[in-house]
């Protein structure tokens, strides 16, 4: 489709960047971003009344993004020059030429071109030996001064490594340690840095990248004390694994995401973690919740431990909680088998129960109203747990009795 928009009209546009990188290397990548000399934006509308999807416009930069909803996402960009006036801050832009928006790039590897205007003879524009660092697993930056203008690279350098089995070049390699040594990523916001975090857990092999970030010491940079030891590297690489415990344990499709963050967060004390979120951009809720998270974790992994715990205390325990919360709990404790054991009965077994009656069955059978009321109702979810009462006339019977 795109193609044809492009005959049709005649317009000079060129796929770039990680889907061109990904496509040579011979790895999905659905997203695509086109730059273009004429006008990106009007390029996007074109490309958008053909093919449909969510158009979202940034007018300035003329410069258009379609989210096709088949995980499918075009980004359309006008050729751009890009200034960095402080180091760590974002550049200031202003149109350029089809280098200028190569030169202005991270690595060698994301700055090919593909002309495809014809399908059956595809060109790559190659102005920085890109190709020949793909192939011998190479990332490299194009000037020395790349890690200056933009550390946040620095990050972007490590996930690639862990991704392909690339290797840091030698000269690319120094340049990181020079900028680490000059605390370049003081400059940086904690919140771009988290981001590049978040980008990192959510690779594949993020264990890897974890280990990897650490031994650059990327994490001090966020919070002074925020660590990662073997023990949180080996949960993220039990995560990775336990798609099949997730099932035996009846996890619906959850946020591996989120419990990632839980885990990343494990050895903040309370303080630490609330000084560190309120320098995120997180949402409102998000930050609630890990706080409250970390405030609960041993009272409920105690209350968790008992050793008569009823199947009543067990559900008022995790009812409140999240699968998210629940498998945090899980995967941190996995080695406990009380721990393990409680968990699995209450996601297999108690977690759909539900008390069906309320108040109004209870007035109905002429109960005057108060503090009973709560006592009764607390009966019912017992009598509902221990008998498997999963309908309301089940639940209506044994009220009346
Ligand atoms: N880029 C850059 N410096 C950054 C971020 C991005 O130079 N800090 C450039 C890279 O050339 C990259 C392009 O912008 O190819 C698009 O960025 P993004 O979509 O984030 O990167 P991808 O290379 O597609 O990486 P990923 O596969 O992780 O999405």
């Amino acid at each position: 489709d795109i193609n044809e928009v492009i005959k049709h009209k005649n317009i000079i546009v060129y796929l770039v960047g990680g889907c061109v990188r990904d496509l040579l290397l011979g790895l999905e990548n659905l997203d695509l971003d086109f730059v273009t000399l004429d006008d990106g934006l009007n390029f996007a509308k074109m490309v958008h009344k053909r093919m449909g999807g969510k158009l979202t416009v940034h007018n300035n930069f003329r410069t258009g993004s379609i989210n096709l909803g088949n995980r499918i996402n075009i980004d359309i960009v006008t050729a751009r020059k890009e200034y960095y006036e402080e180091p760590g801050k974002l550049p200031k832009v202003e149109f350029g030429s089809l280098l200028d928006d190569l030169i202005r790039r991270d690595f060698t590897m994301n700055t090919l071109l593909l002309d495809f205007k014809n399908l059956d003879n595809p060109i790559i524009y190659d102005y920085f030996d890109g190709v020949s660092d793909l192939y011998n697993k190479k990332i490299r930056v194009l000037h020395d001064n790349s890690f200056i203008d933009d550390p946040t690279r620095i990050y972007r350098a490590v996930r690639f490594t862990c991704r392909y089995n690339f290797e840091i070049e030698d000269n690319t390699l120094k340049l990181i340690n020079k900028a680490l040594k000059n605390n370049v990523l003081t400059s940086v916001s904690e919140d771009r840095l988290f981001t590049e975090i978040i980008k990192g857990i959510k690779e594949r092999n993020s264990y890897k990248v974890l280990k990897k970030y650490d031994e650059f010491n990327l994490f001090s940079f966020i919070s002074n004390t925020m660590f990662i030891n073997n023990v949180i590297i080996d949960k993220f690489n039990n995560l990775e694994q336990i798609n099949k415990i997730k099932k035996g344990y009846k996890f619906p499709q959850i946020s591996d995401t989120e419990v990632k963050i839980m885990i990343l967060f494990h050895n903040l004390k309370e303080k630490e973690l609330q000084n560190l979120l309120e320098k995120l951009s997180l949402k409102k809720d998000t930050k609630k919740k890990l706080l409250e998270l970390k405030e609960n974790y041993g009272k409920t992994l105690n209350i968790l431990s008992k050793p008569n715990l009823s199947s009543y205390e067990l559900y008022k325990t995790l009812n409140k909680k999240t699968y998210e919360e629940i498998l945090y709990y899980l995967i941190m404790n996995y080695n406990d088998n009380i721990i393990r054991s409680r968990i699995y009965q209450y996601t297999t077994n108690f977690k759909n129960k539900k008390l069906l009656i309320d108040g109004k069955d209870i007035k109905d059978l002429g109960v005057k109203e108060g503090p009973i009321y709560k006592k009764i109702l607390d009966i019912m979810l017992k009598e509902t747990l221990n008998n498997n009462l999963n309908t309301k006339e089940k639940q209506l019977k044994v009220l009346k009795e």
